[in-house]
């Protein structure tokens, strides 16, 4: 690397005008000291999917999961199934986490009874991370789908849930989403979801990987809260410890209103309505025997979407770089995590780079040239920084497929043995989630205190924003740098990137979380620990020309407490400035790539006690009181809302999200 003495710059700087072209070299030169970022590479997905397992908040924003990952659910948790009838549940059916849940989607009905278990044991389960339980043909349930059906091609293109099936050639309808049941007379919009709900249920069986009693007994999937689809309910790992009647009292004087998807039926005109008692053929998530949410006749019905909003918000976990719990009654075994972004699923890997070196311009080695408008610049960051929001597993070939179910089988049974088995026993997820607490809220600190605008300020207002970035800087420096020994005139050196110091503290800092014994990683765990290795790599690769530029500009020229700063005219402040701003450049840049954009979105100001942030969150985010009375047709329910810009206009929240309470859910 070419350094340039410091006396050099100076006098360089004193008349810029002259030689604005040495200037630009000099520029040139400090910038190539950050490490080059690849926007094609799978780490920073890896890592921050990773990160947001089991937490409601960083799931929201990205809704399409990629992981698929073997699970356990605590024993003495506590699960409750609501359903419209008073018979015992088939097999299988779902679990609230919350009984928020499970009360609205099935409690309000005129005969509605609610079932709770207890686990009786820790059981093990199988999760799909992203909103996989979200009826949304978004690419939800892009993971289940293809453990289903082994790869995008065998994918069924039919809807998760949604306006019932057109009428076919003979003029039959078709039952559920094919047309097996040729004399079946009502649609049942659920239908996917249980041939979802059997179709994971029979992988478990048929791979032996569990049954009642035993293995794995459930399925993991997120929404608005966590879910469980669980296989059997004759197991004797979770045993029923109450069946309530829930029905309440209806309003007198409020005209009830119809189920949503009727409503739409009706509307679109291509099914036959059937009678409103008509039942979905076995039941509904959480619920069975026909699913009724609470219509304007009923008590609870505002308050009740309220409760199933706030049971998911309980759940956020990390926000704002601060660690948080997400859903603590699950945990993850994070040695046998499956990765639709793992590198080994060779079509999908390639269609994704193809299509995003497209769609933000980067170079074939996956470099982002930045657009030179600043406005233009912002704007890229901020789709490059929120770029797994577009991303689907959809490329998967047959190949990448038999690899895949090979892979998620192998993994499973894995960890159905001891802790011991094949993997380190290194808690993958604490380490990512350590990372993001150690740098999330202090990167983006830094690219905030680097913005300032600088040419405002006098000698001391800069002496202490210098000061400010040095000491953030600094504070994640601690366990890894060691001050040279330096005299003034050999700050450059001593500073440089390359100076020993230098050197070894990156080391320290690139690999702070490598494990003792790489030889006892399994495939999966070496898949995330190259992931971690990467992003700790571009972390700590940007972050050290940052401490180092500012330590070197910090004591040639701001050390002395009892000295007044430079002249105002010193062409020090030239320097300072331009070494802020390509610092600054290179931290925006590194957070684009990192794609932490759950954790650097937040109520601002933050919410009073008794209110909680509100993100836009599947199926409750148009329902509620707060937008004009009671649902009815096309608020949400599973359906983007009819008017234009609706769900667009709830997704606006998730850049901007605003403080809630009961009296005000939905904000409007
Ligand atoms: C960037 O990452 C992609 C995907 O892993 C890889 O194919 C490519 O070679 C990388 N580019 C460089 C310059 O290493
Ligand atoms: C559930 O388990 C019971 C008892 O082992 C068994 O008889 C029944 O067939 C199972 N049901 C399903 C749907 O697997
Ligand atoms: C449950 O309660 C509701 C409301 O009180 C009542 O109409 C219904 O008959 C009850 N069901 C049973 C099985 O007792
Ligand atoms: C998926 O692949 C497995 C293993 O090759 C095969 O047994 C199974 O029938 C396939 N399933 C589908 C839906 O194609
Ligand atoms: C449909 O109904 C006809 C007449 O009742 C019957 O013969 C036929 O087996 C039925 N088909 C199916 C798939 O149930
Ligand atoms: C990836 O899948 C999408 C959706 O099916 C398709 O449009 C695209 O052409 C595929 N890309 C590649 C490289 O196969
Ligand atoms: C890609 O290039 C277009 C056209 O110059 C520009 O508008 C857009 O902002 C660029 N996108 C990114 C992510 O750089
Ligand atoms: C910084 O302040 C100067 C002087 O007021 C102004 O001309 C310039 O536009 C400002 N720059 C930014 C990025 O705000
Ligand atoms: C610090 O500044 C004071 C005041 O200008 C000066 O007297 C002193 O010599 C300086 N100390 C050093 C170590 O440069």
């Amino acid at each position: 690397m070419r350094q340039t003495p410091a006396s050099a710059v100076l006098a360089l700087l004193v008349n810029t005008s002259a030689h604005a072209q040495e200037l630009q070299h000099v520029l040139a030169d400090k910038a190539d000291r950050f490490p080059r970022l690849n926007f094609t590479s799978p780490a920073p997905l890896i890592f921050h999917s990773t990160f947001g397992l089991l937490q409601q908040w960083p799931n929201t924003f990205f809704q399409n999961g990629h992981t698929i990952a073997a699970c356990t659910l605590e024993k003495n948790t506590n699960l409750y199934h609501a359903r419209g009838d008073s018979s015992f549940p088939p097999s299988p059916e779902w679990f609230g986490l919350d009984a928020e849940m499970s009360y609205f989607i099935a409690g309000a009905m005129p005969d509605s009874h609610l079932l709770t278990y207890r686990t009786t044991k820790d059981v093990k389960c199988l999760y799909f991370d992203g909103t996989s339980a979200s009826l949304m043909d978004d690419g939800s349930m892009d993971a289940q789908m293809l453990l289903l059906h082994n790869n995008s091609a065998n994918v069924p293109d039919r809807p998760a849930f949604g306006p019932p099936p057109r009428h076919d050639n003979g003029g039959r309808h078709f039952c559920g989403h094919d047309d097996r049941d040729a004399n079946c007379t009502h649609w049942n919009p659920l239908q996917a979801e249980y041939d979802r709900a059997s179709g994971l249920c029979d992988f478990i069986a048929e791979k032996k990987l569990g049954g009642p009693g035993w293995g794995y007994e459930g399925v993991v999937r997120m929404n608005a809260a966590f879910e469980l689809i669980w296989c059997n309910f004759s197991s004797p790992s979770a045993r029923l410890v109450s069946w309530l009647n829930v029905s309440a009292p209806l309003l007198d004087g409020v005209e009830s209103d119809r189920r949503p998807w009727e409503a739409e039926m009706l509307e679109d005109g291509n099914a036959e309505p059937g009678p409103p008692t008509a039942p979905p053929r076995r039941g509904a998530p959480s619920g069975g025997g026909g699913t009724r949410w609470p219509g304007r006749d009923h008590p609870f019905q505002a308050y009740s979407v309220y409760e199933w909003f706030h049971a998911a918000a309980k759940r956020y976990g990390f926000v704002g770089g601060f660690p948080g719990r997400g859903e603590a009654r699950i945990s993850i075994d994070s040695g046998g995590l499956f990765t639709f972004y793992d590198p080994s699923l060779e079509h999908q890997a390639s269609a994704r780079a193809q299509l995003e070196t497209e769609l933000y311009n980067l170079t074939a080695a996956g470099y982002w040239p930045s657009p030179a408008d600043p406005i233009e610049r912002q704007s890229a960051l901020a789709h490059l920084t929120r770029r797994r929001r577009a991303q689907r597993a959809v490329n998967v070939s047959a190949v990448d497929g038999l690899y895949m179910r090979a892979e998620v089988e192998d993994r499973m049974r894995a960890a159905l043995g001891t802790a011991s088995d094949g993997c380190s026993g290194v808690d993958w997820l604490l380490t990512i989630q350590e990372i993001v607490t150690s740098y999330g809220g202090d990167l983006y600190d830094l690219s905030n205190l680097l913005s300032e605008n600088l040419s405002l300020a006098d000698g001391e207002q800069l002496r202490s924003r210098l000061a400010r970035s040095r000491e953030v800087v600094h504070g994640r420096w601690i366990p890894f740098y060691e001050y040279p020994q330096y005299t003034d005139d050999r700050l450059e050196t001593s500073f440089a990137p390359s100076a020993r110091e230098s050197q070894a503290a990156l080391e320290r800092c690139r690999t702070q979380y490598q494990p003792c014994d790489m030889d006892e990683l399994s495939a999966s765990e070496q898949t995330t620990y190259a992931a971690v290795a990467e992003v700790l790599g571009a972390i700590c690769g940007t972050l050290l020309p940052v401490l180092l530029s500012i330590e070197q500009l910090w004591l040639a020229n701001f050390n002395n407490a009892s000295a007044p700063p430079p002249e105002a005219t010193s062409p020090v402040y030239k320097e300072l400035e331009l070494t802020l701003s390509n610092n600054k450049r290179a931290v925006e840049e590194l957070m684009a790539w990192l794609g932490w954009a759950d954790q650097w979105t937040a109520c601002t100001p933050g919410c009073d006690l008794g209110q909680v942030c509100y993100i836009p969150i599947w199926p409750v985010m148009g329902m509620g009181r707060g937008r004009g009375g009671p649902p009815g047709k096309g608020r949400g329910y599973g359906y983007p809302p009819r008017r234009p810009g609706g769900m667009n206009a709830m997704h606006d929240y998730l850049s901007e999200p605003t403080c809630v309470d009961a009296e005000h859910y939905p904000p409007s």
